[in-house]
Protein backbone atom coordinates (compact mmCIF):
# COMPACT_ATOMS: atom_id res chain seq x y z
CA UNK A 1 0.00 0.00 0.00
CA UNK A 2 1.40 3.90 -1.32
CA UNK A 3 -0.11 5.91 1.57
CA UNK A 4 0.16 9.61 1.35
CA UNK A 5 -0.72 12.36 4.12
CA UNK A 6 -0.56 16.04 3.01
CA UNK A 7 -1.60 19.11 4.94
CA UNK A 8 -3.24 22.20 3.10
CA UNK A 9 -3.02 25.78 4.23
CA UNK A 10 -7.13 26.53 3.91
CA UNK A 11 -9.74 25.00 2.53
CA UNK A 12 -9.41 27.07 -0.89
CA UNK A 13 -6.20 24.75 -1.15
CA UNK A 14 -7.56 21.67 0.04
CA UNK A 15 -10.44 21.40 -2.17
CA UNK A 16 -7.65 22.47 -5.06
CA UNK A 17 -5.55 19.48 -3.98
CA UNK A 18 -8.55 17.38 -4.02
CA UNK A 19 -9.90 18.25 -7.21
CA UNK A 20 -6.24 17.70 -8.76
CA UNK A 21 -5.81 14.08 -7.55
CA UNK A 22 -9.28 13.11 -8.53
CA UNK A 23 -8.90 14.56 -12.35
CA UNK A 24 -5.63 12.35 -12.13
CA UNK A 25 -7.57 9.16 -11.07
CA UNK A 26 -10.59 10.10 -14.04
CA UNK A 27 -8.23 10.64 -16.58
CA UNK A 28 -6.28 7.63 -15.74
CA UNK A 29 -8.87 5.35 -15.65
CA UNK A 30 -10.99 6.35 -18.49
CA UNK A 31 -7.93 6.21 -20.49
CA UNK A 32 -6.57 2.56 -19.14
CA UNK A 33 -10.15 1.25 -19.08
CA UNK A 34 -12.52 3.60 -20.51
CA UNK A 35 -14.26 4.32 -17.53
CA UNK A 36 -14.05 5.75 -14.06
CA UNK A 37 -15.98 5.05 -11.36
CA UNK A 38 -16.29 6.83 -8.34
CA UNK A 39 -18.10 6.55 -4.92
CA UNK A 40 -18.52 9.60 -3.25
CA UNK A 41 -19.15 10.79 0.58
CA UNK A 42 -21.76 12.72 2.63
CA UNK A 43 -21.52 15.27 5.48
CA UNK A 44 -20.37 18.69 4.69
CA UNK A 45 -17.06 18.96 3.91
CA UNK A 46 -16.90 17.08 -0.03
CA UNK A 47 -19.31 20.06 -1.06
CA UNK A 48 -16.94 22.85 -2.44
CA UNK A 49 -14.76 20.19 -3.83
CA UNK A 50 -18.28 18.93 -5.31
CA UNK A 51 -19.03 22.50 -6.71
CA UNK A 52 -15.55 22.47 -8.24
CA UNK A 53 -16.21 19.51 -9.85
CA UNK A 54 -19.29 20.38 -11.31
CA UNK A 55 -16.76 23.35 -12.88
CA UNK A 56 -14.95 20.87 -15.19
CA UNK A 57 -15.24 20.09 -18.68
CA UNK A 58 -15.54 16.22 -18.00
CA UNK A 59 -16.42 13.10 -20.03
CA UNK A 60 -19.47 12.77 -18.29
CA UNK A 61 -20.78 9.86 -20.47
CA UNK A 62 -17.65 8.08 -18.79
CA UNK A 63 -18.06 8.89 -15.50
CA UNK A 64 -20.24 6.53 -13.17
CA UNK A 65 -21.27 7.72 -9.36
CA UNK A 66 -22.05 5.87 -6.37
CA UNK A 67 -22.72 6.51 -2.55
CA UNK A 68 -20.04 4.92 -0.17
CA UNK A 69 -22.72 5.29 2.33
CA UNK A 70 -26.28 7.35 2.75
CA UNK A 71 -28.87 8.27 5.48
CA UNK A 72 -31.87 6.51 5.67
CA UNK A 73 -34.10 9.54 4.57
CA UNK A 74 -35.87 10.12 1.30
CA UNK A 75 -33.66 11.40 -1.30
CA UNK A 76 -35.04 14.61 -1.51
CA UNK A 77 -34.53 14.74 2.60
CA UNK A 78 -32.10 18.00 3.74
CA UNK A 79 -29.76 15.06 5.32
CA UNK A 80 -29.39 13.41 2.38
CA UNK A 81 -26.01 12.49 1.12
CA UNK A 82 -27.33 11.96 -2.69
CA UNK A 83 -29.22 15.33 -2.63
CA UNK A 84 -26.31 17.28 -1.27
CA UNK A 85 -24.04 15.82 -4.43
CA UNK A 86 -27.09 17.04 -6.60
CA UNK A 87 -26.96 20.29 -5.48
CA UNK A 88 -23.69 20.58 -5.33
CA UNK A 89 -22.52 19.15 -8.45
CA UNK A 90 -24.72 16.36 -10.42
CA UNK A 91 -27.60 18.78 -10.92
CA UNK A 92 -25.17 20.90 -12.52
CA UNK A 93 -23.72 18.81 -15.48
CA UNK A 94 -25.14 16.33 -18.21
CA UNK A 95 -23.94 12.99 -16.59
CA UNK A 96 -26.69 10.84 -17.79
CA UNK A 97 -28.72 9.09 -15.25
CA UNK A 98 -28.19 5.60 -16.15
CA UNK A 99 -24.49 6.84 -14.52
CA UNK A 100 -25.72 8.30 -11.15
CA UNK A 101 -26.25 4.99 -8.56
CA UNK A 102 -28.08 6.43 -5.35
CA UNK A 103 -28.56 4.00 -2.56
CA UNK A 104 -31.99 3.18 -2.26
CA UNK A 105 -33.85 4.25 0.88
CA UNK A 106 -37.54 3.61 0.20
CA UNK A 107 -37.23 0.46 1.21
CA UNK A 108 -39.22 -0.36 4.70
CA UNK A 109 -36.30 -2.36 6.48
CA UNK A 110 -32.41 -0.95 5.67
CA UNK A 111 -31.31 -4.22 5.17
CA UNK A 112 -33.40 -4.73 1.99
CA UNK A 113 -31.75 -1.42 0.48
CA UNK A 114 -28.22 -2.51 1.30
CA UNK A 115 -29.06 -6.41 -0.57
CA UNK A 116 -30.33 -4.19 -3.12
CA UNK A 117 -27.66 -2.27 -4.09
CA UNK A 118 -24.97 -4.94 -3.61
CA UNK A 119 -27.00 -6.51 -5.98
CA UNK A 120 -26.72 -2.95 -8.33
CA UNK A 121 -23.02 -3.08 -7.68
CA UNK A 122 -22.16 -6.70 -8.72
CA UNK A 123 -24.28 -6.13 -11.90
CA UNK A 124 -22.58 -3.13 -12.68
CA UNK A 125 -19.14 -4.39 -12.30
CA UNK A 126 -19.81 -8.19 -12.83
CA UNK A 127 -18.54 -9.47 -10.31
CA UNK A 128 -19.82 -12.72 -8.79
CA UNK A 129 -21.14 -12.95 -4.71
CA UNK A 130 -18.42 -12.60 -2.43
CA UNK A 131 -16.00 -11.36 -4.70
CA UNK A 132 -15.25 -7.25 -3.87
CA UNK A 133 -14.81 -4.99 -7.16
CA UNK A 134 -12.65 -2.21 -7.46
CA UNK A 135 -13.51 1.48 -7.47
CA UNK A 136 -11.59 3.59 -9.32
CA UNK A 137 -11.88 6.05 -6.37
CA UNK A 138 -13.43 5.78 -2.65
CA UNK A 139 -14.06 9.54 -1.37
CA UNK A 140 -14.23 9.36 2.15
CA UNK A 141 -14.50 12.03 5.14
CA UNK A 142 -13.62 11.04 8.79
CA UNK A 143 -16.12 12.00 11.74
CA UNK A 144 -14.61 13.66 15.19
CA UNK A 145 -15.42 10.38 16.35
CA UNK A 146 -13.22 8.48 13.99
CA UNK A 147 -15.93 7.12 11.81
CA UNK A 148 -15.96 6.99 8.07
CA UNK A 149 -18.38 6.46 5.95
CA UNK A 150 -21.32 5.19 8.04
CA UNK A 151 -18.75 2.85 9.87
CA UNK A 152 -19.23 4.42 13.42
CA UNK A 153 -17.34 2.82 16.67
CA UNK A 154 -18.25 0.20 18.05
CA UNK A 155 -20.90 -1.09 15.72
CA UNK A 156 -21.71 -4.33 13.91
CA UNK A 157 -20.85 -2.92 11.05
CA UNK A 158 -16.75 -2.91 11.39
CA UNK A 159 -17.31 -6.81 11.73
CA UNK A 160 -18.84 -7.09 8.26
CA UNK A 161 -16.20 -9.12 6.02
CA UNK A 162 -18.52 -11.06 3.36
CA UNK A 163 -20.70 -8.63 2.10
CA UNK A 164 -20.11 -5.36 0.15
CA UNK A 165 -22.88 -3.29 1.44
CA UNK A 166 -24.61 -3.46 5.19
CA UNK A 167 -26.59 -1.68 7.43
CA UNK A 168 -24.60 1.41 9.56
CA UNK A 169 -26.04 2.74 12.41
CA UNK A 170 -25.79 5.95 14.08
CA UNK A 171 -27.43 6.63 17.52
CA UNK A 172 -29.72 4.16 16.53
CA UNK A 173 -30.22 5.70 13.02
CA UNK A 174 -29.94 2.76 10.24
CA UNK A 175 -27.86 4.26 7.75
CA UNK A 176 -26.50 2.14 4.51
CA UNK A 177 -22.25 1.81 4.26
CA UNK A 178 -19.64 0.46 2.05
CA UNK A 179 -18.21 -2.14 4.37
CA UNK A 180 -14.45 -1.98 5.22
CA UNK A 181 -13.38 -4.70 2.50
CA UNK A 182 -15.42 -3.11 -0.03
CA UNK A 183 -13.27 0.55 0.61
CA UNK A 184 -10.03 -1.95 0.83
CA UNK A 185 -10.27 -2.90 -2.85
CA UNK A 186 -10.42 0.23 -4.10
CA UNK A 187 -7.62 1.23 -6.79
CA UNK A 188 -7.13 4.58 -4.55
CA UNK A 189 -8.96 5.53 -1.31
CA UNK A 190 -8.92 9.36 -0.90
CA UNK A 191 -9.96 11.18 2.73
CA UNK A 192 -10.62 14.51 2.90
CA UNK A 193 -10.81 15.88 5.95
CA UNK A 194 -10.90 19.74 7.40
CA UNK A 195 -11.41 21.66 10.82
CA UNK A 196 -9.57 21.30 13.72
CA UNK A 197 -12.06 19.03 15.63
CA UNK A 198 -11.07 16.58 13.58
CA UNK A 199 -7.33 16.41 15.24
CA UNK A 200 -7.93 14.38 18.35
CA UNK A 201 -9.77 11.62 16.22
CA UNK A 202 -6.50 12.23 13.62
CA UNK A 203 -4.32 11.56 16.49
CA UNK A 204 -5.42 8.22 17.36
CA UNK A 205 -5.93 7.05 13.67
CA UNK A 206 -2.37 7.90 12.74
CA UNK A 207 -1.09 6.35 16.18
CA UNK A 208 1.06 3.44 15.25
CA UNK A 209 -1.05 1.22 17.73
CA UNK A 210 -4.69 1.83 18.74
CA UNK A 211 -8.42 0.70 18.64
CA UNK A 212 -9.19 -0.17 15.32
CA UNK A 213 -12.83 -0.24 16.84
CA UNK A 214 -12.82 2.53 18.31
CA UNK A 215 -11.40 4.31 15.31
CA UNK A 216 -12.72 2.74 12.43
CA UNK A 217 -10.80 4.98 10.15
CA UNK A 218 -7.73 3.32 11.48
CA UNK A 219 -9.65 0.27 9.73
CA UNK A 220 -9.24 1.54 6.19
CA UNK A 221 -5.78 0.04 4.63
CA UNK A 222 -6.46 -0.51 1.05
CA UNK A 223 -3.96 -2.83 -1.11
CA UNK A 224 -3.22 0.16 -3.28
CA UNK A 225 -3.16 3.83 -2.82
CA UNK A 226 -4.61 5.25 0.57
CA UNK A 227 -4.33 10.12 0.58
CA UNK A 228 -5.21 11.84 3.67
CA UNK A 229 -5.48 15.26 2.49
CA UNK A 230 -5.87 17.84 5.82
CA UNK A 231 -6.46 21.37 5.90
CA UNK A 232 -4.38 22.76 8.52
CA UNK A 233 -6.49 23.09 11.10
CA UNK A 234 -6.91 19.46 11.17
CA UNK A 235 -3.34 18.08 10.25
CA UNK A 236 -0.79 20.27 11.91
CA UNK A 237 0.07 18.11 14.51
CA UNK A 238 0.77 15.28 12.03
CA UNK A 239 3.59 17.20 9.71
CA UNK A 240 6.21 15.19 11.42
CA UNK A 241 4.89 12.03 9.87
C1 LIG B 1 -21.96 10.98 6.19
C2 LIG B 1 -20.55 10.75 5.74
C3 LIG B 1 -19.65 10.71 6.93
C4 LIG B 1 -18.88 12.02 6.89
C5 LIG B 1 -18.26 12.33 8.21
C6 LIG B 1 -17.63 13.73 8.19
O1 LIG B 1 -22.89 10.40 5.61
O2 LIG B 1 -22.09 11.83 7.09
O3 LIG B 1 -20.32 9.94 4.77
O4 LIG B 1 -18.76 9.62 6.97
O5 LIG B 1 -17.89 11.94 5.87
O6 LIG B 1 -19.27 12.28 9.19
O7 LIG B 1 -18.67 14.65 8.01
P1 LIG B 1 -18.33 16.22 7.84
O8 LIG B 1 -17.62 16.37 6.54
O9 LIG B 1 -19.68 16.89 7.84
O10 LIG B 1 -17.44 16.61 9.01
Amino acid sequence: MKKIIEVLPDGAALTVRSLDLILDKLHSAIQERGAFTIALSGGSTPKPLYEAIARQNLPWDKIHVFWGDERYVPSDHPDSNFRMAGEAWLNQVNLPASNIHPMPTEQADPATSAHLYEQELQDFFKTAPGEFPAFDLILLGMGDDGHTASLFPHTDALQVCDRLITVGNKDGQPRITFTVPLINQARCVLFVVAGANKRPALAQIFAPTGDDLAYPSRLIQPQAELWWLLDQPAGQDLHSL
